[in-house]
């Protein structure tokens, strides 16, 4: 398309922009509990070395290949060789599929916001979560209808999202300045608030006390290897397309530096600010420390919540300070999942940013109610489950064969140390040919295992099919259709 391409205005809002993806819910709900559950201080060091043999090879590559093609995933893909344009496309729908679900939990999230102001779920955190908002049925067999409050926050959220990516990179840039500090500036707040509170100190030594002899354990290993693409928005196209609004002369690798650190120091930091609270609440209810400690929606939706409604004071000022801290780090990771894929159909087919990313939000919207329905929070996991588990796993490790093995690797090498600030060496070759795609090798087969023997989440096994395997299945189709769809002769 004869379409002049946007292009950030500086490099700050480009790091910014790739952070604010790869800082979101991962780093509060999932971080602490995983480094506390996997040898607490002792995780730092597979952590690290995740991110240093995998994550930032990667976060490279992606960027990299963004910028030097100036294109999304899947024309990237595509012209390396023909048939990957699908490939390209697969990432898309998949990705797709996150922000369709990762918007159900800011959903939530703005739901608790307005409970936030009277505490409405005091003394009774667990019921009011299943019970009282989610409402949750029997079992994923029974739906029911949307539930109103809930389809009010998934508005909210689709219409931030638009009016977010409206004006395409010229909005983004705005937002950013805003999305990316706030949530760091409201977890200090967090973390002064746990910090003097009694119990604080017990609770971060839980968290990072280290168990070096977990170490030896390869599950371990994986796990972080597993956080750390989740976290760094690996393998969804995301990073291809924000480093496509890059201009081709810039600079790639230090800025994936930047961005791999500041998303991982986030997750540290933010690991302090919940378990000084989760420290304060053994403390207070009197019980052992891991009978407190859990992640995910558990987490942020009735553990937090307890801990709140037990402060000695100011309750929904920290209810009100948490739950907009939740929206402002899932908001840039979910429109940077949906910008990737209106990239890619602007690559191909043209067409203005804001009808694409109106079409895309309603389309987005209404798919999304089905998490807002009474069965919906089983859906929400299984896909969650199979999109990150199998979906992003199988990506990834596709990715590293493409580029490894299909493209010109130590070409693009060069092209990258000429325009970069620091140099990749062999071990970038290593990471990009053998470490990652055999770490990501094996995870997948560790995964198929285990659900061969057991389905997750005790779910009937048709559930796993249709929303797991199935959803996988769709974005394969859908992925093909989009590559299959030919160019119209416009203009
Ligand atoms: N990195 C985000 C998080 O940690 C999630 C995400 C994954 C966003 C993939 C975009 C793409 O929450």
């Amino acid at each position: 398309m004869a379409i002049e391409r946007e292009h950030w205005k500086n490099r700050t809002s480009f790091i910014l922009a790739a952070i604010g993806s790869a800082v979101g819910l991962g780093n509060v709900w999932r971080f602490p509990y995983v480094a506390y559950q996997s040898g607490g201080g002792a995780f730092l060091i597979p952590y690290f070395i995740a991110l240093f043999t995998a994550g930032i090879p990667m976060l490279v590559l992606e960027m990299g290949l963004g910028q030097r093609l100036q294109k999304a995933a899947p024309e990237v893909f595509g012209s390396i060789r023909k048939g990957l344009e699908w490939f390209g496309w697969w990432a898309l729908c998949l990705g797709g599929g996150i922000v369709v679900y990762y918007s159900t939990v800011l959903s939530w999230s703005w739901v608790y916001l307005w409970h936030s102001i009277k505490l409405s779920w005091a003394n009774q955190e667990e019921l009011f979560f299943m019970q009282e908002i989610l409402q949750r049925s029997s079992g994923p067999g029974e739906i029911g209808a949307p539930i109103w409050y809930m389809v009010v926050g998934m508005f909210l959220t689709w219409l931030s999202i638009y009016l977010i990516l409206r004006k395409g990179v010229r909005s983004v840039e705005k937002v950013i300045y805003v999305t990316v500090p706030l949530p760091m500036i409201l977890l200090t707040i967090l973390l002064i608030r746990g910090l003097t509170l009694p119990g604080a100190m017990d609770g971060i030594r839980y968290y990072l006390t280290p168990d070096f002899s977990m170490l030896r354990n390869p599950s371990i290993w994986l796990r972080a290897y597993g956080q750390i693409f989740f976290s760094l928005s690996l393998a969804f196209g995301v990073m291809i397309a924000y480093g496509s609004f890059l201009d081709r002369k810039s600079e790639i690798t230090n800025s994936a530096f930047i961005t791999g650190l500041a998303n991982c120091g986030t997750s540290f930091f933010a690991g302090f600010a919940v378990f000084s609270m989760l420290g304060y609440l053994a403390k207070v209810q009197g019980l052992p420390l891991p009978e407190v400690t859990t992640s995910g929606t558990g987490l942020a939706f009735v553990t937090y919540p307890t801990a709140i409604t037990m402060l000695p004071a100011l309750n929904s000022v920290i209810g009100i300070v948490f739950f907009i801290t939740l929206l402002t780090l899932g908001i840039d990771s979910a429109f940077s999942l949906q910008e990737a894929f209106t990239a890619g159909i602007r690559d191909k087919w043209g067409g203005s940013q804001e009808k694409l990313t109106l079409y895309f939000t309603i389309i987005a919207f209404f798919i999304s109610l089905i998490f807002t329905t009474r069965g919906g929070f089983y859906w929400f996991d299984i896909v969650d489950k199979w999109i990150c588990d199998f979906g992003l796993v199988t990506v990834g490790l596709g990715q590293c064969i493409i580029i490894g093995y299909i493209y010109n690797l130590r070409d693009f090498k060069d092209y990258l140390n000429h325009v970069s600030e620091i140099h990749l060496g062999a071990w970038w070759i290593v990471a990009i040919r053998y470490v990652t795609p055999v770490v990501l090798f094996t995870i997948l087969i560790m995964n198929v295992r285990a659900e061969i023997i057991e389905t997750y989440g005790g779910y009937p096994r048709w559930a796993s099919v249709v929303g797991g395997w199935g959803v996988i299945v769709l974005s394969v189709i859908l992925g093909y259709f989009l590559w299959r769809k030919p160019i119209k002769n416009n203009e």
